[in-house]
């Protein structure tokens, strides 16, 4: 099916955020779509100047891209800026300072609104908390927070001193928060006394104190008194964020920083079981991520109102929650609970009521919704929705078809939009109105990016299956792997060279030189829209005194996209059962957090090994998907496979 919709669209190439936007026109005419995309190809880095121009820059740029050190890409090195000017000082110098920038909504329906003047406000004012910690221009600081205002605030409040941020998904376990801290030896760490989650309050702090102490970088610990959890303070190392912020001098003026510095880190799983710090740097981030959220999502920032489902521990967070919105200077829906408390219909809630333009959210949230049933939305008023976002996972063309029809009334389009950590904002998506959506494909490249599929050699592919690949830098690419170059060279570069940045993901071309995502070539498993590592989850269910070997495959689930299974052979002292399948699954919660918990664990004797004993996860993935297996004369013990086989087939009565 085809979604031909036209849609009203804001001139997308002038309006720099709500100091110039102009009204919606009715309708963006296909052709100035084409002349974009036009335009860009005749001019890449002309266009991405023009990008960025619409930024404030303290310090114009006058080199676009040095590519001098590639893959080590560098873009307008000689300008300065700063992030929290960019997405607060300048909107409210444009008289805007009353604008919402968030309609914050707690757990049990409390309600918080904040301008862009008292964004400023309490940014500058915990800018100098930090400063008064000793925080200086490229110290890290680590943001492990709920969905809560102050994320925002410690983020910008970072980005205004030039501080490098590191946030840590909420959800994570302690040891997981504390690598993550411990890698980028981040100072200063601001988080909670207690989260709240579906009615139940887990005390963050408290539950954080033991990995705290073992971190040797960490100086500092501001605490945002959130829930009045039970929480231990620490004389001289650990403050109350509300106290810091009273004491700080209001005023704190942006620190011009140059274009490559860095604004964050972020953590993500890769293919071992180290997770990959990813570096991305001001202006060239800035750049990617607003002019994505503008023209993907066709922003009118004087009407609209936008509501990101990801949580700010994520990129998607990061860029379409955080910057891309205020940069924008849009009005957003920051919501801090889950999409089942109090009710399943509280997304639909909180669309009418803030009467929500553009909705962006992930596959997996839209599945749930449809199990739920659509008498949900149905009790709602979602007229005022103009556009639907999709991200995170290919989305299942039922699932589409259901977000069209049930959410957007038959009329929104949606863009599926295709991205990575890596990439900081959008790489492949229509244009609304412009592009023809199909259901389960993400279509074309945007104006300014370079997509290629490649086959096993490298050699682009017109149409069929093949490696997807990146072939031209981009503004908001990841500069590098913290601390660790030879490591991003190894990851994106190894396979094709400095030029060609290898996704990860395979992928199919159409006849309309449209993308259809396959999923990950590497061991990467992607669980509700979350990385999670093949070797990770290993790591943490072989550190457990009950088991002897591990090995953990990705399988299809029609709720999450894909599932872990784990595989285990119990040590010698104990047996597969479920006293020990209850305690693998408390050990993965509290090494990573429940999202690695594997959805079924098979107790085996042996697993399929090369005869150098590696083993081959491709026959367990065949045998729980129930596929023929494929070749196994690698196998050092072919016996293995009949146990296997036993193990996974469930006894017939
Ligand atoms: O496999 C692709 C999948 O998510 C991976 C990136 O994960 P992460 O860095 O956590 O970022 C998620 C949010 C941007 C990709 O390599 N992915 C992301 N978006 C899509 C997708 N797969 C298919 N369609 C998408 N729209």
């Amino acid at each position: 099916m085809t979604d031909r919709t036209p849609h009203p669209q804001t001139d997308l190439l002038t309006s720099a955020g709500p100091v110039a936007a102009p009204a919606a026109p009715a309708g963006r005419p296909r052709a100035d779509a084409e002349a974009l995309y036009a335009q860009a190809a005749a001019d890449r880095l002309g266009f991405w100047a023009e990008q960025a121009r619409l930024l404030s820059w303290e310090k114009p740029f006058t080199t676009v891209l040095d590519d001098t050190e590639a893959p080590f890409h560098r873009w307008f090195t000689d300008g300065t800026l700063n992030a929290s000017a960019n997405c607060l000082d300048r909107h409210v110098a444009a008289g805007l300072g009353d604008r919402v920038a968030y309609h914050w909504h707690g757990e049990e329906g409390e309600t918080r609104t904040i301008t862009y003047a008292g964004l400023l406000d309490e940014v500058q004012r915990f800018a100098n908390a930090l400063r008064g910690l000793g925080v200086t221009a490229g110290d890290v600081v680590g943001i492990h927070l709920p969905m809560i205002p102050e994320a925002v605030v410690a983020m910008l409040a970072c980005a205004r001193i030039g501080a490098v941020h590191n946030v840590v998904f909420g959800g994570f376990a302690p040891q997981a928060v504390g690598e993550r801290l411990a890698a980028c030896r981040a100072r200063v760490l601001v988080t909670v006394d207690g989260a709240r989650r579906k009615g139940r309050v887990t005390a963050v702090k408290q539950t954080l104190e033991e990995t705290l102490r073992t971190l040797p970088d960490l100086e500092h610990v501001v605490v945002v008194g959130a829930t009045g959890a039970s929480c231990p303070m620490w004389p001289g190392r650990d403050s109350w964020y509300a106290e810091q912020c009273a004491a700080a001098d209001p005023v704190c003026p942006a620190v011009p920083l140059p274009a490559e510095h860095p604004l964050f880190i972020l953590y993500s799983s890769g293919s071992t079981a180290a997770p990959k710090g990813i570096v991305h740097t001001t202006g060239g981030y800035l750049t990617g991520v607003s002019y994505t959220h503008r023209i993907v999502f066709a922003l009118d920032p004087e009407r609209d109102v936008w509501f990101c489902t990801a949580d700010i521990g994520w990129i998607t967070g990061h860029s379409y929650l955080v910057y891309g919105p205020l940069l924008n200077g849009v009005t957003s829906v920051l919501f801090e609970g889950a999409p089942d408390h109090p009710h399943k219909a509280i997304w639909w809630e909180l669309v009418e009521r803030y009467g929500v333009t553009q909705l962006y959210t992930a596959p997996t949230a839209i599945r749930a919704a449809m199990n739920w049933g659509e008498e949900l939305p149905g009790r709602h008023d979602l007229s005022s929705l103009r556009l639907l976002g999709s991200v995170g996972e290919p989305i299942n063309p039922t699932a589409w078809q259901w977000y069209h029809r049930v959410i957007g009334g038959g009329r929104c389009p949606i863009v599926d939009t295709w991205w990575q950590t890596e990439t900081g904002s959008i790489m492949i998506a229509p244009l609304p109105g412009a592009t023809d959506a199909k259901p389960g494909s993400a279509t074309r490249p945007l104006p300014g990016v370079s997509a290629e599929l490649l086959d096993a050699d490298g050699t682009p592919i017109a149409t069929g299956t093949g490696l997807l690949a990146l072939t031209e830098p981009w503004p908001s690419m990841l500069r590098t792997l913290y601390g660790d170059d030879q490591r991003y060279l190894d990851t994106y570069f190894s396979r094709f060279g400095k030029d060609t940045y290898l996704v990860g993901d395979a992928a199919r071309l159409d006849e309309d030189g449209h993308y259809w995502i396959l999923g990950r070539t590497d061991d990467v498993i992607n669980v509700s829209g979350h990385r999670l590592s093949t070797a990770e989850v290993e790591s943490a269910v072989a550190a457990h005194p009950g088991v002897a070997e591990v090995a953990v495959v990705a399988v299809p689930d029609e709720l999450t996209g894909q599932a872990v299974v784990a595989f285990v052979t119990p040590a010698a002292a104990r047996t597969g059962d479920a006293a020990l399948e209850a305690e693998l699954r408390e050990h993965i919660s509290v090494r990573i957090g429940k999202l690695a918990r594997p959805k079924k664990i098979v107790w085996v004797e042996g697993l399929p090994k090369t005869r150098s004993g590696k083993i081959i996860r491709r026959l367990l993935r065949d045998l729980v998907t129930g596929q023929e297996t494929g070749d196994v004369t690698t196998l050092g013990e072919p016996d293995v496979m009949a146990a296997l086989t036993a193990a996974v087939t469930p006894p017939t009565h």
